[in-house]
């Protein structure tokens, strides 16, 4: 048979080389994992958008005036803690204190507030639940709370958190934005990493999701309070859902997870390329998220080490 002449395309480079990508990531994973981690790391130099142009041209302007005011809020699981975070190989133990330099440089560049909320936890259930009250009783006195999970690093200090809702409202007029912003990873809606904005439709949905006492459980590497917060979103009116909550289309908005060679990463590859190809930490990316790792405190001290190499 002849050879067919090559077909040339008339589309730009950038989304072919982007669909061309997605295409074969699960092929590579058969070839080699270690290509598709080296790839997916590589994912912002090949062409991914975490954020949509939006983000460029808002970040190159002065910020609005007034500016937000934002406070992140954090805590770690290390004291108080009932059956997580005392120990283990998934043991936050020293984590928070890794990662608190980290968080607070950043706000302190940004001239956001940094909350450590570790006394606000509440014995009677899970840690992780206790995010709900922390994020409850700072609402009132900032215009917008960044939660992120103590197993966060923020991994790009040139991004701000305004640009970041920016992008994922798609609009600059951040007193008309949805009140909870969220990102979808393998499992849906994440709890890892989220903004509220103070309104009361927000004090409102807090106050129910800590009253979602059916979904704690203990004793588990899932505490429910992930479960929960799906629950609650999939459970409202769509208007409700399209006025009020917005999910990012990519998750590297700001909640990316390291991708390297387990059999549950090839998996997630074959199964959800394209759900990968937005969630995968890569350099560039404003923050890197260790859902469900073990070893954490290793994971934070070698992507800490990769950001001073990088010059960060
Ligand atoms: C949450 O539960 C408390 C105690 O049962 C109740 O007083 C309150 O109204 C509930 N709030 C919401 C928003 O469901
Ligand atoms: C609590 O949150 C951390 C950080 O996201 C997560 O790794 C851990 O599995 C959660 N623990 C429970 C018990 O859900």
């Amino acid at each position: 048979m002849a050879p067919r002449p090559p077909v040339r395309s008339t589309k730009s480079r950038g989304p072919n080389r982007r669909l061309w990508l997605l295409l074969s990531l699960p092929l590579l994973a058969l070839v080699s994992l270690q290509a598709a981690a080296a790839i997916l790391r590589r994912a912002n130099a090949l062409g991914r958008r975490c954020a949509a142009p939006a983000v460029a041209e808002y970040s190159g302007r002065a910020p609005p005036d007034p500016r937000p005011r934002i406070a992140i809020v954090s805590f770690s699981a290390e004291e108080n803690s009932r059956g997580v975070g005392g120990g283990g190989r998934r043991s936050f133990r020293g984590v928070m204190d890794a990662v608190g330099g980290n968080k607070r440089a950043y706000a302190e560049r940004m001239g956001y507030d940094f909350i450590d909320a570790r006394r606000l936890v509440d014995p009677s259930r899970p840690p992780n639940w206790s995010k709900i009250l922390a994020i409850r009783s700072h609402l009132r006195h900032y215009d917008w709370l960044f939660w992120n999970d103590a197993d966060t690093l923020v991994t790009n200090p040139d991004i701000s958190l305004e640009s970041i809702l920016n992008v994922a409202i798609g609009y600059s007029d951040l007193k008309a934005s949805p009140d909870l912003v969220v990102t979808e990873d393998f499992n849906g809606v994440n709890s890892g990493v989220f903004f509220f904005r103070r309104s009361e439709w927000s004090e409102k949905f807090l106050d129910t999701w800590w009253n979602q006492t059916s979904f704690v459980r203990f004793g588990s590497t899932l505490s429910g309070d992930n479960a929960a917060m799906k629950h609650l979103i999939d459970s409202l009116p769509s208007e409700e859902l399209r006025d009020h909550v917005r999910v990012s289309p990519m998750q590297c908005l700001f909640n990316s997870y390291p991708w390297f060679p387990t059999w549950k990463n090839a998996h997630r590859l074959i199964s959800s390329p394209l759900t990968t190809w937005r969630g995968a930490y890569s350099d560039g990316d404003f923050m890197v998220h260790l859902a469900g790792l073990d070893e954490k405190k290793k994971w934070v001290a070698k992507i800490l080490r990769e950001l001073r190499e990088g010059g960060r």
